[in-house]
């Protein structure tokens, strides 16, 4: 079945496809230009989804729980990180296997909770604009409300689905990939249009969306909540220059920290480039998987032993869905057991110095920002901030 997104030509196209939209980062005294003043950007990835990255039976107490969550969020906070973010998805019965079993909470709900018990953190939601599918119209209201509830702390990460499955979910056969990113397009237009527009305000999309007359108040405090997405594709790199404050970038050619200081200065300088060539600016952040000891000894074992007990029924699982997501295609090592077990876009392991090292060297590669996971979320995050944050702060990395 045909997604139910097309409508026929537009007969008054009130669309400037061109027209470049007010970021938060425009306004000095906004979070996200607040956070934009630190030398590396610091995120953490919140397990809201069972077992975080990582299909591993290795005892743990990460869990999906939204006091879990709420709990590191909170940590994170009195750590000093800039920002939180959750994913979203949607599968079938049985996930990925035994430890990735699909049991999640809604990133959209759980992120909009959390702004009301932080006060400094920024709180990034995945939405997958295209399923439902959402009108611009609700978008636009509920991020206007989110974005005053959070006091502009609050952001989108906009998401178009690259699972056939979820498509299916809802009712449809896959949009076609750069499809997905044309109709985005044209809801981040019209939802943008709403949140700065003084006046009534009507807009037909070539292929989508209609408004008439339709009004959103109150306006973000800051022009827009932040808006971020995650691609390597280069319909996606293009959306992300025209919309994004922050793109997430994976490694393209592999997932060990090797190939990804190799292939990655080229990468992020095409991804900053697209938002140049339209007048814009993007960061670029990056999402390791951080596996820290005291000594590199320990960090191996502690390595060597997540992936010993790698999920004997995540084989199978792990090809279940069919995926055209572009980003990670390059990345020939992505099914070995090492990459399954620990997960993430790329591993980072050792002592808290080889790891500070290695943000270093990300850094000189042109990612802005790390969004960090861990496998054992709550004992992990705090040694990270007990070992590793005081040596980013020494290597100036952090203020
Ligand atoms: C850090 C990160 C987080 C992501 N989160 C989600 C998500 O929550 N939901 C989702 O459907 N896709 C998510 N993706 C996948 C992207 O939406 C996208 O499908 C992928 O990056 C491929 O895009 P491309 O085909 O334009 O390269 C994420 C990707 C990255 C790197």
């Amino acid at each position: 079945m045909d997604a139910p997104l097309t409508f026929a030509a537009a007969d008054s196209p009130a669309r400037d496809p061109a027209r470049v939209f007010p970021s938060p980062a425009d306004f000095p005294d906004s979070p996200l230009s607040r956070a934009l003043r630190q030398p590396v950007l610091l995120g953490l990835f919140l397990p809201i989804q069972a077992g975080g990255w990582s299909s591993s039976t290795l005892p743990r107490s990460t869990t999906w729980t939204f006091e879990y969550n709420k709990a590191l969020t909170l940590t994170a906070e009195s750590l000093g990180f800039d920002l939180i973010f959750g994913l979203s998805q949607w599968l079938p019965k049985g996930g990925y296997g035994e430890v990735l079993n699909g049991q999640a909470l809604d990133s959209f709900m759980t992120l909009a909770a959390l702004t009301s018990v932080t006060s400094r953190i920024m709180l990034i939601s995945t939405v997958h604009v295209l399923y439902g599918p959402w009108h611009p119209l609700h978008l636009a209201k509920f991020g206007a409300t989110l974005d005053h509830i959070s006091g502009g702390r609050w952001g989108m990460n906009v998401v178009t689905g690259h699972r056939a499955v979820e498509h299916e979910m809802f009712g449809w056969s896959r949009i076609e990939h750069d499809r997905r990113y044309e109709l985005a397009t044209e809801l981040l237009e019209a939802m943008q249009s709403l949140w700065t527009e003084t006046e009534n305000y009507s807009y037909a999309g070539q292929a989508s969306w209609r408004l008439n007359e339709a009004f959103v108040t109150p306006k973000p405090l800051y022009g827009r909540p932040i808006l971020v997405n995650a691609t390597g594709s280069a319909a996606g790199i293009a959306f992300a220059g025209q919309h994004s404050d922050i793109v997430f970038v994976t490694s393209p050619a592999g997932t060990t920290f090797d190939h990804a200081v190799r292939s990655l200065p080229a990468h992020t300088a095409r991804v900053k480039q697209a938002a140049i060539d339209v007048g814009r600016r993007v960061r670029t952040l990056l999402n390791p998987m951080v596996i820290c000891r005291d000594t590199e000894r320990e960090a191996w074992a502690y390595h060597d032993a997540i992936v010993d007990h790698v999920d004997r029924s995540s084989p199978a699982a792990f090809g279940r869905f069919d995926s055209d997501a572009q980003a990670w295609k390059g990345q020939e090592d992505r099914g070995t057991t090492a990459a399954r077990a620990v997960g993430g876009n790329i591993r980072l392991i050792g002592s808290p110095e080889q790891i500070v090292d290695q943000f270093i060297a990300l850094r000189a590669a042109g990612v802005d920002g790390l969004q960090l996971s861990f496998y054992d979320f709550a004992p992990d995050l705090a040694h990270f901030g007990d070992r590793v944050l005081p040596l980013m702060k020494q290597a100036g990395l952090r203020l």
